[in-house]
Order: structure tokens, then sequence, then C-alpha cells
């Protein structure tokens, strides 16, 4: 038996488990990899219980004694505050470091003046620069579009670059006041009051955003990887992007990916078995088409503004906010998250949907290698749905639906799990 004094965080001792180690920018995960969460803030402790109950009802019935999350709570938001004194203890920085793949329900963001965004600082501190969306449609989901189905795309933001990257000066700051002056010797007529926003976007970032989408494409059999861009009119960053990006397609993927001028000249327009079509189209064109050519999109790399706008449409395309999943990936470390707020107005109800959270966190089962179990919760998920056994915000735009609570949703997700057909021998 080990006599080495195992760590706390928070005064939390780490729990038996082991540390996910990274190798090549992805995880080794062993059988019981110790998981650092966030409950969140508002509905965060709602969303968290009913998630866990999922998550692990799915675990047990793929694996069994065999696997499972050995889960430890950190702090992060309101909870830390009032139990620590502040917003994000180094504790909780600490325990994502080590144990590298970790989950948070929503934070409270002040706006305007004061605090950074407890999210855009822990995307920083870990170099998260893949923000990976999944938006797919679950039958029985209440949209406003007519073929919600149509749309299944990942999209990939850039994280740390670009206006998002939070380079700003106040109006008549010394530093607004210099940019303003060198602009001016230049011959760039800039007003007297204004505030200065810096936008960036470097080779660096543009090739390693494009390389993970790529990659997640190749992995999961995905068919079109569209580079989305505003470079007509933002040609050193927008247009750099996309140049670097296709720069980066053509350098590692050259014999997977085909461009879309090749697809037609050489190929008749038929994708050839294996291959990828590399694809780009502009910003404001893919708003369009995303709504009315739905089904042309499979996986999308953009940049961070770029990225946050689509994402969100994209998601009230196939219904909201409230099941849209989400995950912040680095190389040595992967934040997953709902991608909703707090949600102050129904805390503490019992109103809260969980999907959002819940998606998430099966996203990470994925991310894990553990697909069997992501499968069995997915499934069960899509059959309350389609039961029409909801949380309110979906039941009421559902014809005779059944109202529940958020842990009676997860439970009835869990009383709705099956176990898949070619594991039944093993047990
Ligand atoms: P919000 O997403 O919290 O709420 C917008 C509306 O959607 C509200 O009517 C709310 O009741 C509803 N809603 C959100 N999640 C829901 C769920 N799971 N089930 C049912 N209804 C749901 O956005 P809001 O009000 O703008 O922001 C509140 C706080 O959350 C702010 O402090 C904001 O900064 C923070 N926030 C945090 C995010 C994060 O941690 N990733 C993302 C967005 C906002």
């Amino acid at each position: 038996m080990s006599t080495q004094i195992k760590p706390t965080f928070n005064g939390i001792v780490e729990p038996d488990g082991e540390i996910i180690k990274f190798l090549d920018g992805k995880p080794v995960v062993p059988n019981f990899p110790i998981i650092p969460f966030i409950e969140g803030d508002g509905i965060g402790a709602e969303i968290s219980g009913a998630t866990w109950q999922v998550f692990d009802a799915a675990v047990e019935l793929a694996y069994g004694e065999t696997r499972r999350v050995k889960r430890l709570e950190v702090f992060a938001g309101d909870k830390a505050l009032a139990q620590f004194g502040e917003v994000l203890p180094k504790d909780t920085l600490a325990a994502i470091k080590r144990y590298g793949v970790a989950i948070k329900g929503p934070l409270a963001t002040p706006t305007g003046g004061g605090m950074r965004s407890l999210n855009v600082n822990l995307r920083k501190t870990f170099d998260l620069y893949s923000c990976v969306r999944p938006v797919r449609y679950f039958k029985g989901v209440p949209s406003v579009v007519k073929r919600p189905q149509d749309l299944d795309v990942v999209i990939f933001r850039e994280n740390t670059e670009d206006v998002y990257a939070g380079i700003e000066f106040e109006m008549g700051s010394r530093v607004a006041k210099r940019i303003i002056k060198l602009l001016a010797e230049e011959g760039i007529d800039v007003r007297d009051d204004s505030g200065i926003g810096i936008k960036v976007q470097s080779r660096f970032g543009a090739r390693r955003l494009v390389k993970a989408a790529i990659e997640f494409a190749i992995e999961h059999g995905r068919k079109v990887v569209t580079i989305v861009h505003k470079g007509n009119i933002q040609k050193y960053t927008e247009g750099a992007f996309l140049k670097w990006g296709l720069e980066i397609a053509a350098e590692e993927f050259g014999d997977i990916m085909v461009s879309e001028s090749d697809l037609w000249s050489k190929h008749a327009g038929k994708l050839p078995e294996g291959k990828i079509l590399l694809n780009h189209r502009i910003a404001d064109a893919t708003f369009f088409e995303l709504l009315t050519k739905s089904d042309k999109f499979s996986v999308i790399a953009t940049m961070n503004l770029n990225g946050d706008y689509l994402s969100d449409a994209a998601a009230a395309q196939v219904g909201g906010l409230g099941i849209a999943p989400g995950a912040n990936i680095g190389d040595n470390c992967a934040l997953f998250e709902a991608t909703h707020g707090t949600a102050p107005d129904i805390a503490g109800k019992g109103l809260a949907n969980p999907c959002s959270l819940l998606l998430s966190s099966i996203m990470m089962l994925e991310y894990l290698g553990w697909t069997e179990a992501a499968e069995i919760a997915t499934k069960a998920i899509a059959k309350t749905i389609r039961n029409k056994t909801v949380t309110g915000d979906l039941a009421r735009f559902m014809k005779n639906a059944h109202t529940l609570s958020t842990s009676d949703f997860a439970s009835a997700i869990c009383d709705n799990m099956t176990k898949p057909r070619r594991r039944a021998a093993s047990k």
C-alpha cells in the first residue's frame, strides 16, 4: 500500500484514481481517471447533479466495475467566493493542471468593467485553443426551422486570439492616445474619442486550430471541413487565417484533403472514398448557408468572433442553447462546459434543462475514448426527448409534453438507458 501523502485542493483530498497523461496532444486515459469539476453558479448545482447521475449510470452500464470517473470538486465563481474569498482559487487551477481533463457548469461574469470573465481566464491559463461546439438535432426538440435535422456540424472556433484576445484600450487612455497618434503618423485618421481594440491572428494559432479540426474530421469520419473567414475585408487577419489553414492542410493532410476546385475539375463533383473535402466560405454567407443548405456542413474551422456568433446561431437552429454542449481543448488540457449562462431567473427551482452540461459530459466521454458509454447516454437522451418527457423550457413548445423537474428528467434518461447489444455477452 502506498504511504505517499495525497495532495489536497481547497481542503479536498485527491480521490483514489489515476491521472490522465497527454501524448502528442491526445489524452492517455486510465480506467479510473480523476476528473475535477466546477459545479457552477446559478443553476450549476442542479444541472451538475443531473449530469453526474446520467454520466455515472451510462459508464456503469457500459463497463460495469471496470471503469469509473473519480471526480473531485474544485471551486470557482460564487461558491468559491463564499468559501475561500476569491472567485478562482489557485488550487482550482492547480487541480485542472494536474488532472488535465475537467468539466464545469456556468459561471457568472460581471459585464462592463471589473473582473475578467472566469471562462476567458481558464481558456487562457491552459491555452485551450479550440472551442469545440457540436450542433445536432434531437428529434422532438422544438425548432424554428423546417428541417432542423439537416444540421449536424461541429464548429472549431479559435479560442485565444482575434478581437476576443481582450487587447483593448479605453477612450482617452495613454495607450489609446499613443495608438491614435501612431496611426496618424501612418496617414490613418482615427477619431480622438475612440476606444481601441486590437485584432490579432497568428500563423501559429491558425495552423493549430485548422489542424485540430481536420484531425477531428478524420477521427470521426466526417467528410467536409469548411474554413470560415472574412478575408475579403480583413486580409491580414481573416484572409491570413484562411491562407495558413490551407497551408497546414496541404502540408500535413495533402493525401486526404480534396479542394473544392479539384472536387469538380478532377473528380466530377464526387468525393473519392477515404477523402475529405476542404472548402472555405465567407462568414456572412455561412450564416445564410447554414440555414439554407444545412447538410453541406460537417466541420467548421474559424476564428474567435465568427465562431462565437456561428455557434449560437447554429444552436438556435436545432432548438437553442439549453441543449448545446461545448468543450475547450488544448494540447495538454481539456475543459468541457455548458454553453449557456447561470440562468439566475430559474436557479434553485428545479426548472433547468441539464442537456447542455450533460451533452458536454458525453463529449468528454468521447474524448476519453469511452464511446460505448457516450452512445448509451446519447440514445437515452434522444429517447427521453422523443417520449416528450422533458424540462419546461422544451415542454412549453411541444404538443402534449410532460414537464419534468431537472432531477426527474435525469432519472427518466437513466430509465431509458439500454446496453448496446454487441457488448451484452461480456457481462
Ligand atoms: P443565460 O444563458 O444564463 O440565460 C438566458 C435565458 O436562458 C434565461 O431566460 C434562462 O432562464 C434561460 N436558460 C439558460 N440556461 C438554461 C437551462 N439550462 N435550462 C433552461 N433555461 C435556461 O444568459 P444570461 O442571463 O445572459 O447570463 C447570466 C449569467 O451567466 C451572466 O453572469 C453571464 O455572464 C453568465 N454566462 C456564463 C456563461 C458560461 O459560464 N459559459 C455563458 C453565458 C453567460
